[in-house]
C-alpha cells in the first residue's frame, strides 16, 4: 500500500460498514413485523448545496430500508407554517427522527425552529435539552451527526484520544462546539479556535488531533500541522471549476500528518451514516 493510502481515513469505507450494520438491523425489525423507523428531512429554500445534502440523506435512508420523506418548502415559507409542520411531525407516531436542514433563510428564527422539534425526535441533537445533556455528560441517544461521525472515524482508525491535545477550529453548534465536547468526554485536552484566535497556526501546531471546520478553502497548510498529527477536514468548499475542496490543503498537509481525511470521501459520508444510526437510536429509545 502506498504511504498516502495508509494515511487516509476513508470515510466512505467506514460509513459503508456502519450502513451495512444498520441495513441488517432494519431487516431484522421488518422480519419481526415491527414498524419501520422513519426519518423526515425538512428543507426551506433553494440553496443548491442543501438540496444535494438533503436529497442524499433521504436516499440513503431509503437505500438501507428506512422510511424517509424529504419535505421541501419555498424560500419565503412563513416561520409559523414551518412550526406548524414540525408540530404535526412531533405528533405523528410513525415519525422517529426530524431533521431541519441548516442554514435556514434569514426571516426564520433558527433557535425557535430547533426548540420546536420534540427532543425525543431530534435526530441532530440540536435541541437545547439534548445540547444540555451532552454538556452534562448524560449523552442523549442522538448526538450531532458530524462530530459523532468523526468520533466513529477516529475509533475506526484506532486513534488514541485520552490525554491528547485536540484543537478544534470553528465554534458552530453544528460542528465545532459539540466536537470539542465529545473530544473532552473522551478525555482529550481541548482547545477551541475561531476567527478571532490570535496566532492560529502556532496554536494548531500544538495539536495531536486537529479538526478544521472553518469554511475557508485550503486554509490549513503544512505550517499549521505538527508532524504526526491526525487531521480531520470538515470543510466542503466548491471551487470556481466546480470541484470540492476542504479547509485543509491536502497536498501540503498529507506528507506531514499521520492520518488525514480526504474531501470528498472523509467526514461527509460519516455524517450521513451517523444520521441513519441516530434515527434508529431514537426509534429504540422510544421503546
Ligand atoms: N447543515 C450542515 N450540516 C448539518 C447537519 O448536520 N444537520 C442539519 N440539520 N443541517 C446541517
Amino acid at each position: 500500500m502506498s504511504a498516502l493510502l495508509q494515511k487516509l481515513m476513508d470515510g466512505k469505507k467506514a460509513s459503508e460498514k456502519l450502513l451495512a450494520q444498520l441495513r441488517n438491523e432494519l431487516a431484522a425489525l421488518q422480519a419481526a413485523g415491527k414498524p419501520r423507523p422513519q426519518l423526515v428531512v425538512l428543507l426551506v429554500g433553494e440553496d443548491p448545496a442543501s438540496q444535494v445534502y438533503t436529497r442524499r440523506k433521504a436516499k440513503v435512508a431509503r437505500d438501507i430500508g428506512m422510511a424517509s420523506e424529504l419535505l421541501i418548502f419555498p424560500a419565503d415559507y412563513p416561520q409559523a407554517d414551518l412550526l406548524a409542520r414540525i408540530a404535526e411531525l412531533n405528533a405523528d407516531g410513525a415519525v422517529h427522527g426530524i431533521l431541519v436542514q441548516l442554514p435556514l433563510p434569514g426571516h426564520i428564527d433558527e433557535k425557535a425552529v430547533l426548540n420546536a422539534v420534540d427532543p425525543a425526535k431530534d435526530v441532530d441533537g440540536f435541541h437545547p435539552v439534548n445540547l444540555g445533556r451532552m454538556l452534562s455528560g448524560d449523552l442523549p441517544p442522538a448526538l450531532p451527526c458530524t462530530p459523532s461521525g468523526i468520533m466513529t472515524l477516529l475509533e475506526e482508525h484506532g486513534v488514541a484520544i485520552a490525554g491528547k491535545h485536540a484543537v478544534v477550529i470553528g465554534r458552530s453548534t453544528i460542528v465545532g462546539k459539540p466536537m470539542g465536547l465529545l473530544l473532552l468526554q473522551a478525555n482529550a485536552t481541548v482547545t477551541f479556535c475561531h476567527s478571532r484566535t490570535q496566532n492560529l497556526a502556532e496554536v494548531c501546531r500544538t495539536a495531536d488531533i486537529l479538526v478544521a471546520a472553518i469554511g475557508i478553502p485550503r486554509k490549513i497548510t503544512a505550517d499549521y500541522v505538527k508532524p504526526g498529527a491526525v487531521v480531520i477536514d470538515v470543510g466542503i468548499n466548491r471551487t470556481d471549476d466546480g470541484s470540492l475542496v476542504g479547509d485543509v490543503d491536502f497536498e501540503s498537509v498529507s506528507p506531514v500528518a499521520s492520518l488525514i481525511t480526504p474531501v470528498p470521501g472523509g467526514v461527509g459520508p460519516m455524517t450521513i451514516a451517523t444520521l441513519m444510526a441516530n434515527t434508529l437510536a431514537l426509534y429504540h429509545a422510544r421503546g
